[in-house]
């Protein structure tokens, strides 16, 4: 099969290098893809965005599948474009995408289906989610952009001034643009943070191995919030009762309700939960793989992606057998200074192959480069140093020991990934 896939992150590059080790798998593309992707994919310089550009591509490689990883292309209907052209695609289509585009959306289908998830109200007016917000004088207060906006769109608020003024700049100061004209405002869990990634074909849903992201920039969960600033899998909080329960009371319930609001989801759906004192909730739903959380998932399958994705799409998932490695993997993203504000581009990176010279590790670009035989930096997200153990400390000591040997000027990245994941094991 000859294989597109759209994107160019360190997702992408997780799953191109798991699809290569498909037998079914003769030739990879990838558009725009990235320095490090282009040594096992041929790259096209077309936006992730680009709808007919992507499909005008798909069309002239006569490529067998596209497997589309971002959001927006997806929220935008690509797949929808390709399913129009008679091209096959791993994806949902833009109906189904909203679960991620509209949290708006979302969280009224949670609500109406009963799926368990934080308490929200609504607002299109800055004056109402004020007078809702004094009304509660609760802290801190969730306050969440509609629709997509690279991760950044949640405030955590502390207190009635950081709220009122992050719901203004939303509604009225255009922050997010249109993605934050209409806010959602949410009850504040506790509890620790577990991605789900699954596949469904809209009929049957199944779970991937669970991981942890660490979203904030700086060591002990401080500093801005990012895209994900490393991972690890399996997720240790995540217990067999606590999947159980999450299957039949999430996993399953949001497929039959999609399906049942003719949204049938096809793709990987992404579940972000909160094991809260009340068990386990919706913190969000990704209409895609998570990024860096596909960099430790996919290592650890054990079979065959490009046979999952072509069920998936053609909806018989139920005939393929998904099995997992009994082991762990770690991912630690190192970023460029300055991330996840404004940092430089352009610098040249030395101290590595892809194979990171390290036992089990191996490195996914996000943003870099590939010129005259060197690597230069190019994204705020610049790799992910990723390795397998037979159990999280090895994973995790493979990982840094592989990090030390690369290095940019400027480059950034956290000490404790998979500190807390350790200490939940040490209490089990
Ligand atoms: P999201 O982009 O929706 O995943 O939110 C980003 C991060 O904000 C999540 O990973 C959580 O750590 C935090 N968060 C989102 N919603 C809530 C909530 N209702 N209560 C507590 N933390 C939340
Ligand atoms: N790592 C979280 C996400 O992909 O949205």
């Amino acid at each position: 099969m000859k294989i597109l896939v759209v994107g160019g992150g360190g997702r992408e590059h997780a799953i191109i290098m798991k699809l290569a080790e498909s037998p079914k798998v003769d030739k990879l593309y990838c558009a725009p893809g990235n320095g490090g992707i282009s040594r096992y994919a041929e790259c096209f310089d077309v936006k992730a965005t680009d709808i007919e550009g992507q499909v005008a591509l798909a069309q002239r490689l006569a490529v067998d599948m596209v497997v589309v990883a971002p959001d927006d292309p997806l929220v935008l209907g690509l797949v929808d474009a390709l399913n129009a052209k008679g091209i096959k695609a791993f994806g949902p289509d833009s109906k189904a995408a909203v679960i991620e585009g509209s949290k708006a959306f979302s969280k009224e289908l949670m609500k109406k289906y009963g799926i368990p998830t934080a308490a929200y109200e609504t607002f299109t007016d800055s004056e109402s989610a004020v007078a809702y917000l004094k009304g509660q004088n609760t802290y801190p207060a969730v306050i969440k952009a509609d629709g997509l906006a690279l991760g950044k769109g949640v405030i955590i608020a502390q207190n009635e001034e950081e709220a009122v003024t992050a719901v203004r700049e939303m509604i009225d100061g255009g922050k997010f643009g249109k993605s934050g004209a209409k806010v959602v405002i949410e009850e504040f869990l506790t509890g620790p943070e577990v991605s789900v990634l699954s596949f469904t074909d809209g009929n049957i849903v199944v779970p991937m191995i669970s991981s942890m992201d660490h979203k904030r920039a700086l060591d002990n969960d401080e500093g801005l919030n990012t895209g994900g600033m490393g991972t690890v899998a399996p997720n240790p909080c995540y217990t067999k009762a606590l999947a159980d329960e999450c299957m039949e009371k999430i996993f399953l319930p949001t497929i039959n309700a999609m399906k049942a609001e003719g949204r049938t989801f096809k793709g990987c759906l992404y579940f972000g939960l909160m094991m809260t004192p009340k068990g386990p909730k919706v913190i969000e739903y990704n209409c895609r793989f998570g990024d860096p959380e596909t960099q430790v998932v996919l290592p650890l399958l054990d079979g065959d992606l490009c046979e999952i994705f072509e069920a998936v799409a053609d909806g018989r998932l139920a005939d393929v057998e998904i099995k997992w490695k009994n082991e762990s993997c770690a991912c630690v993203v190192m970023a460029s200074g300055g991330y996840p504000l404004s940092y430089p581009k352009g610098i040249e990176m030395s101290g590595f192959d892809d194979k990171g010279q390290v036992e089990g590790a191996f490195v996914h670009h996000a943003g870099t480069k590939y010129e005259n035989g060197k690597f230069f930096t190019s994204g705020g997200r610049v790799i992910g140093v990723t390795a397998t153990g037979a159990a999280l400390p090895e994973a995790l000591d493979r990982a840094y020991a592989a990090v030390k040997k690369i290095s940019f000027e400027g480059a950034h990245y956290r000490t404790d990934i998979g500190k807390r994941a350790l200490a939940a094991l040490e209490q089990k």
